[in-house]
């Protein structure tokens, strides 16, 4: 009986014949645009691959789209599970191992964040540096070897993290960076809880990511991650905090994602 890796890297090789993305990128809520600008795209609903989750909400399509971005091969993730769903730490496992099987050298993850610093308003982006795993879990909890022991001292790698800069000067899009802090979720966190991620460093606080981040370092992938700031933190703005606003926030700055991203795929390379 093969995996449910095997068995949706089976699927992709049938839907896709010919393809051999080098780059999977997870994108989150509101900025699925980048998925419409694959050139000769191949979708593949996550119903039809084993393992990978059943996608609950609002602005996650639930949808695999394989092709080229600027001349990079691709498989785009448009949609993700979070912890919060079902409390399972590990609910991203087999997707991130799939597009590893599947050849990706490179995991690029984007989300939605708050902003800790008043400074990084909504509608910044922000190139993630390094992160905070506050939630608590991990996704490698229950594996053996090793290779558990990930080293997460440059899980951001550090080569992308110069090519996006690179991209942001190009393209003249101010781009903030900082520390991202995991939260649970799915309530929002409290002023006082955002009190302390200021205090310990954090620039961002979010419900996603690091378990991705993580999955894919123990899968031997180079990780980029972007937030996408739709929000002061809580306790920083009158504003109530909401999903529907992150989603339209992030929506309305998914376009300088899109750009960096475009062309970061272009100048692309493993070297
Ligand atoms: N907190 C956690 N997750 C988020 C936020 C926030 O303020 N904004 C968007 N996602």
């Amino acid at each position: 009986m093969s995996t449910d890796i095997e068995q949706s890297a089976t699927v992709i090789a049938d839907r896709a014949p010919g393809v051999k993305p080098t780059v999977g990128l997870i994108l989150g809520s509101g900025l699925g645009s980048l998925a419409q600008v694959v050139e000769d795209p191949a979708v593949i609903s996550y119903a039809d691959l084993p393992g990978f989750p059943k996608v609950g909400v609002a602005g996650h399509a639930g949808q695999l789209t394989l092709g080229e971005i600027s001349g990079t091969a691709v498989a785009v993730m448009l949609g993700r599970a979070h912890y919060y769903e079902t409390g399972a730490a590990d609910v991203m496992k087999t997707p991130v191992r799939t597009l590893r099987e599947i050849g990706c050298e490179t995991l690029v993850v984007t989300n939605a964040a708050g902003s800790t610093d008043e400074a990084t308003g909504p509608g910044s982006v922000m190139l993630i540096t390094d992160h905070i795993a506050f939630a608590g879990p991990s996704p490698l909890f229950g594996e053996v070897g090793n290779n558990r022991f990930v080293d997460l001292s440059q899980a951001y790698d550090p080569d992308h993290q110069s090519a996006l800069r690179a991209a942001a000067h190009r393209l003249g899009i101010s781009l903030a960076e900082g520390v991202y802090m995991w939260f649970c979720g799915p309530h929002f966190e409290t002023p006082a809880e955002i009190r302390m991620a200021q205090a310990i460093g954090a620039s961002a606080v979010g419900m996603s990511t690091v378990p991705e981040v993580i999955l894919a370092r123990h899968a031997g992938m180079r990780v980029a991650a972007l937030s996408i700031i739709t929000n002061l933190a809580a306790g920083m703005s009158a504003l109530e905090l909401s999903h529907q606003q992150t989603m339209t926030v992030a929506a309305k700055a998914a376009g300088d994602v899109q750009a960096l991203l475009t062309d970061f795929l272009g100048n692309y390379s493993n070297s």
